[in-house]
C-alpha cells in the first residue's frame, strides 16, 4: 500500500460478468490510488452473485474521498457503517464545501442505522435530509440551514447490472452504428415502448424541429393518438415550425408539398408566432379554432402535456415558451423521475438537457443523423440507453407503422 490513508470497501454482485470488478480496478489506477484485495468470494453459478472486500488507499483524506466517490458509482461501499454526516447548508443556493454528488443511479443513505432510499435519483444533485427522508436538491433549490450529506460514508448506490436471463431488451448496448438493418432495431424500439405502456409506464419524446423540417409531424401524431406519448419536450422551434406547416404549409419557408421555398417564406414562422401570441397560446389557438391540425393540435386534442423550454436564439417566442431555465428544468425533473422510457429525436440541446435529468434505469433511445450526438447520449454508461443514426423522417414513419401493425 503506498498510500497514506485507507478506508475498506464491499462490492456485491455480478461482479466479473457486468465489468464491475474491472471498472473499478481501472478507475482505482486512474486515479492513482491503490487497492488490497482483502477477499473476493465468486459465485458459483451464473445466479450466485460475488462478492469483494477491497482496501483502498489514497496519498491524503481529499484524494481518498474523490477515489471513493469515483468507485461508489460502481456500488463500491465503505464498510463503516456509520451514519451519513451532514452539514448545513451555507446560504439559499449554496451547498456546503465537500457535498456528495449525486449519480443518476438508485441511491441509498444511512440515517440513524437505517439505510433509506434517496428519493428523485438524478445527476449531478446534493441530498438533502429532511425529517428521516432524503431527497436530491439541486443547488439552486437549496435554502440556508438544510441538512446536506456531506463525504461518502453511510451511502450505498445500486449500479445497474446486465440483467441475468436474456436480456429484456435485446438490441439495447448495440454499437452507434449506421450501418444496422434499421427496420430490425425499429421493431424492437416498438416491442419495448409497447412493454413500457403495457407496465403503466410513461414514455417521454423530446423533439427537436427536423420532425417538422422531415414531414414527420404526422407521424408522431399518430403516436400521439395511439397513446405512446405520454409528454413531448421540446423548445420553441418544434412548435413553431409545426404550427407554421399547419397555417401556411411550409417548414421554414419550404413547401412541405412541393420541397421547393416559396416566396416570401421565410417570414412564415414568424407570421406563425404572431398569430399564435395574439390567441395567447397554443391551445387558445386550438380553442378559437385558427390552429386545426398538425401536430401541437393533435397534442392540445389528446390531452398530452408538452414542456417547451427557451433557448437564447428563440424568434417570439410562443407564448407557451418556458424562458427561465430553473423553471423549465423543475418542469422537465418531475416528468423525468415518473418515465419508463425516453425518445430522443434530433435535438443535441434538449436530448442533453433531458439525458442528464434522466434516472439510470429509464430505457433511452436517442435518434440522430450526426453520429458524434448519438454516441454523447448512448454514452450514459449503461445497456439502458441505445443509439440510433438515421433520419428522424424515416425513423418515425416507420415506427408509427410498426406500432399500428403490432
Ligand atoms: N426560430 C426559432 O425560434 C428557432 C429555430 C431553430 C432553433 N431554435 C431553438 O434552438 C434550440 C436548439 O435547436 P435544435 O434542437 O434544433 O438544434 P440542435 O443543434 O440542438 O439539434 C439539432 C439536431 O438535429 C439533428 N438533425 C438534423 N436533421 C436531422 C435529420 N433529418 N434526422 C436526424 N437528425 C437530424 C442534428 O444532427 C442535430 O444534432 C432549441 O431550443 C430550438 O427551439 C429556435
Amino acid at each position: 500500500m503506498p498510500h497514506g490513508c485507507y478506508e475498506d470497501v464491499r462490492i456485491t454482485g455480478h461482479l466479473i460478468d457486468s465489468g464491475i470488478m474491472s471498472r473499478i480496478m481501472d478507475d482505482i489506477v486512474a486515479l492513482d490510488g491503490g487497492f488490497e484485495t482483502l477477499s473476493f468470494e465468486v459465485g458459483r453459478t451464473n445466479e450466485d452473485a460475488s462478492s469483494a472486500l477491497l482496501r483502498i488507499s489514497g496519498s491524503d483524506e481529499e484524494h481518498l474521498d474523490h477515489i471513493l466517490a469515483v468507485i461508489g458509482q460502481h456500488g463500491a461501499e465503505p464498510v463503516d457503517a456509520s451514519d451519513a454526516r451532514t452539514v448545513p447548508a451555507p446560504s439559499d443556493g449554496v451547498l456546503p464545501k465537500g457535498f456528495y454528488a449525486t449519480t443518476n443511479l438508485e441511491t441509498a443513505v444511512r440515517i440513524g442505522g437505517r439505510w433509506v432510499p434517496v428519493a428523485g435519483p438524478e445527476m449531478d444533485l446534493g441530498v438533502v435530509i429532511d425529517d428521516g427522508a432524503a431527497r436530491t436538491v439541486s443547488m439552486a433549490d437549496v435554502r440556508a440551514g438544510q441538512e446536506i450529506v456531506v463525504g461518502h460514508l453511510g451511502l450505498r448506490v445500486k449500479p445497474l447490472e446486465r440483467p441475468r436471463d436474456k436480456q429484456e431488451f435485446e438490441f439495447m448496448n448495440s454499437e452507434v452504428s449506421s450501418e444496422k438493418p434499421k427496420a430490425l432495431v425499429i421493431r424492437d424500439v416498438a416491442r419495448m415502448l409497447e412493454k413500457i405502456r403495457e407496465r403503466g409506464r410513461s414514455i417521454i419524446f423530446v423533439v427537436g424541429p427536423a420532425v417538422v423540417h422531415t414531414g414527420a409531424a404526422e407521424h408522431l401524431a399518430r403516436l400521439v393518438r395511439a397513446g405512446y406519448v405520454s409528454v413531448l419536450f421540446g423548445g420553441n422551434a418544434v412548435a413553431v415550425h409545426d404550427i407554421e406547416s399547419a397555417l401556411y404549409g411550409t417548414s421554414l419557408g419550404v413547401s412541405m408539398e412541393a420541397g421547393m421555398p416559396t416566396v416570401g417564406g421565410h417570414e412564415h414562422h414568424l407570421r406563425a408566432i404572431n398569430t399564435i401570441r395574439g390567441c395567447g397560446g397554443i391551445a387558445q389557438a386550438v380553442e378559437q379554432g385558427v390552429l386545426t391540425h398538425g401536430l401541437m393540435h393533435t397534442l392540445v386534442t389528446a390531452g398530452v402535456p408538452y414542456v417547451l423550454a427557451g433557448s437564447i436564439r428563440d424568434d417570439g417566442p410562443l407564448p407557451d415558451v418556458i424562458t427561465d431555465a430553473l423553471q423549465a428544468q423543475a418542469a422537465m425533473r418531475a416528468h423525468c423521475q415518473a418515465a419508463g422510457a425516453c425518445i430522443m429525436l434530433s435535438t443535441m440541446l434538449h436530448s442533453i438537457a433531458t439525458g442528464n435529468m434522466l434516472p439510470a434505469s429509464v430505457t433511452t433511445v436517442c435518434v440522430d443523423i450526426n453520429p458524434a450526438v448519438v454516441t454523447k447520449l448512448a454514452d450514459r454508461g449503461s445497456f439502458q440507453t441505445i443509439g440510433i443514426v438515421t433520419d428522424v423522417g424515416l425513423f418515425l414513419e416507420m415506427l408509427a407503422d410498426e406500432l399500428e401493425r403490432g
